[in-house]
C-alpha cells in the first residue's frame, strides 16, 4: 500500500443555508479544496450522501456532482453509511490512492437537510425499520434510551451531558464555519426544551446544510500541492447491531471500539498517542460514550473526562475543537469529511483561537445511525 496524503480542504459555512441547492453547496467545497492544492481536475470522486433521495428528492449524485464540477467523465461514486457517510467516503477515498488505483482523489460529504423535509422520519431510516421504528422510535429517542442505560450503570446525570454541550458551545462559538457560533450555561442547557427525557434540546445536534472536502494523493506526490501535507495513518471501519435492543450493553457503542482498535492497530498506536480528536457528538451522551470506546478514558469515566476538563481546549486530549456536531452542525452526509478538516487544520497548526498546542496527532470518528457502523482515522503531522 501506499503513503495517503491530505493536501488541500474546503467547506461551507454550515446552518439553515436556503439560498444554496444540495449541488451549490458541493461545488463551493469542492472548489475550495481544488483551489488550495492549484489542481483542475482528479480521478475519481466519492460523494459522502445519507439521503439526497428524502431530503431533496436527488439521488445518483456521484455523475451529478462530477458534471457540475466540470468533469463529467471521471468515476465518481456515492457512498452511504447513514450518519457516517462522510467518514466511509473517505475510507474509498483512502482505499483507491493507497491501492494505486487513483493518484488524485476528491472526497466531499454533503447533506441538505431544511428544504422541507420530514427530516425526523428520512433520519429515522437509519435505525431498525422492523423494531424500533415501527414502533414510534426517533433518534433523539434511541440516544435518550443509551443515556439512562448509562446512567444507570455508571452514574451518570443531566448536569455531565449538560457539560458537553457547554464545552462544544464554547469552542463553536470560536468557529466562523460552525452553524450556533454562542456560548451556552449549564443553566441554560439545563432549562432547554425537554425532547426526549433525558434529553433537551441543547443536548441535540441540529438539523443542518453543508458540505466539505478534502484532496487527497499519494504522500510522495504531496510536495507538488502543498508545503504541509497531513498523512492518513490508518482507517478502522466496523458494524455493530443495528437495533440497541440487541446489544450485549446499549451503553458501549461495539462497532465504535472495534473501528478504533482497526485504526490503532494499523497505525501502530494507542490512545494515549492522540493530541487531538473529533468524535461524533450528534447528541451529548454520544460523545461521553465515544471517549470511552477510543479508550481515552476507562469505561464509565466519560461523563468525569468532560466534567474535569480533560476534553476540554487545553486538557489532556481537547475533543471536539470545532464545536462538534451539537456547536458546528450536522449536515450527516458532510460530518465525516468536516471533522476529517478540523483534524486536518489542528495539525497544520491553523486553527486559530481553538487551536491545540504542539498537536503531532489527531483522530476522528464518524459514526451511522444509534451507532451500528463507524468509522475511525488516525492522522499525522508530516
Ligand atoms: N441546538 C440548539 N438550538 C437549536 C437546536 C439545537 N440542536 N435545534 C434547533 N435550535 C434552535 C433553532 O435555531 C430555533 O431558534 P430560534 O427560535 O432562535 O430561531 C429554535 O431552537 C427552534 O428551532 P426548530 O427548528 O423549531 O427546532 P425543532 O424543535 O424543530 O428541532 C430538534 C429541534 C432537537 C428536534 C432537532 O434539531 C433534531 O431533530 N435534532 C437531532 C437531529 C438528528 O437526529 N440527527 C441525526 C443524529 S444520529
Amino acid at each position: 500500500m501506499r503513503d495517503v496524503a491530505i493536501v488541500s480542504a474546503g467547506m461551507t459555512r454550515f446552518g439553515e443555508l436556503w439560498e444554496s441547492s444540495l449541488r451549490d453547496l458541493f461545488v463551493e467545497a469542492a472548489v475550495e479544496a481544488l483551489a488550495g492544492a492549484g489542481a483542475d481536475h482528479v480521478d475519481e470522486l466519492f460523494v459522502g450522501n445519507m439521503s439526497g433521495g428524502q431530503f431533496v428528492g436527488q439521488e445518483h449524485l456521484g455523475p451529478l456532482m462530477a458534471d457540475h464540477l466540470g468533469m463529467a467523465g471521471i468515476p465518481a461514486t456515492r457512498v452511504e453509511s447513514a450518519c457516517a457517510s462522510g467518514g466511509a467516503a473517505l475510507r474509498q477515498g483512502f482505499a483507491s490512492v493507497a491501492s494505486g488505483m487513483s493518484d488524485l482523489v476528491l472526497v466531499a460529504g454533503v447533506e441538505k437537510m431544511t428544504d422541507g423535509a420530514d427530516v425526523t422520519n428520512v433520519l429515522a431510516t437509519a435505525a431498525d425499520q422492523e423494531t424500533e421504528v415501527y414502533h414510534g422510535i426517533t433518534f433523539p429517542g434511541l440516544y435518550a434510551m443509551i443515556a439512562r442505560a448509562h446512567m444507570a450503570k455508571h452514574g451518570t446525570t443531566e448536569e455531565d451531558l449538560s457539560w458537553v454541550s457547554v464545552k462544544a458551545h464554547r469552542l463553536g462559538a470560536m468557529n466562523p464555519k460552525a452553524q450556533f457560533r454562542r456560548e451556552v450555561t449549564l443553566a441554560e442547557v439545563m432549562a432547554s426544551t425537554m425532547v426526549s427525557d433525558p434529553l433537551r434540546l441543547l443536548h441535540c445536534s441540529p438539523v443542518s446544510d453543508g458540505a466539505a472536502a478534502v484532496l487527497l494523493c499519494p504522500l510522495a506526490d504531496a510536495k507538488r500541492y502543498t508545503d504541509r501535507p497531513v498523512k492518513i495513518v490508518a482507517s478502522g471501519g466496523a458494524t455493530g447491531s443495528m437495533a440497541l435492543a440487541d446489544r450485549k450493553d446499549p451503553a458501549v457503542l461495539d462497532a465504535v471500539v472495534t473501528a478504533a482498535e482497526r485504526a490503532y492497530g494499523m497505525a501502530g498506536l494507542a490512545p494515549k498517542d492522540i493530541q487531538v480528536a473529533e468524535v461524533h457528538d450528534c447528541f451529548s451522551i454520544a460523545e461521553i460514550c465515544c471517549v470511552e470506546a477510543l479508550g481515552f478514558v476507562c469505561e464509565g469515566e466519560g461523563a468525569d473526562a468532560v466534567r474535569w476538563g480533560m476534553t476540554a481546549l487545553g486538557g489532556k486530549i481537547p475533543v471536539n475543537t470545532s464545536g462538534g456536531l451539537k456547536s458546528k452542525g450536522h449536515p450527516v452526509g458532510a460530518t465525516g469529511v468536516a471533522q476529517t478538516i478540523e483534524i486536518f487544520e489542528q495539525l497544520r497548526g491553523e486553527a486559530g483561537d481553538r487551536q491545540v498546542e504542539g498537536a503531532h496527532r489527531g483522530l476522528a470518528q464518524n459514526m451511522g445511525g444509534s451507532g451500528a457502523s463507524s468509522v475511525v482515522h488516525i492522522f499525522e503531522r508530516v
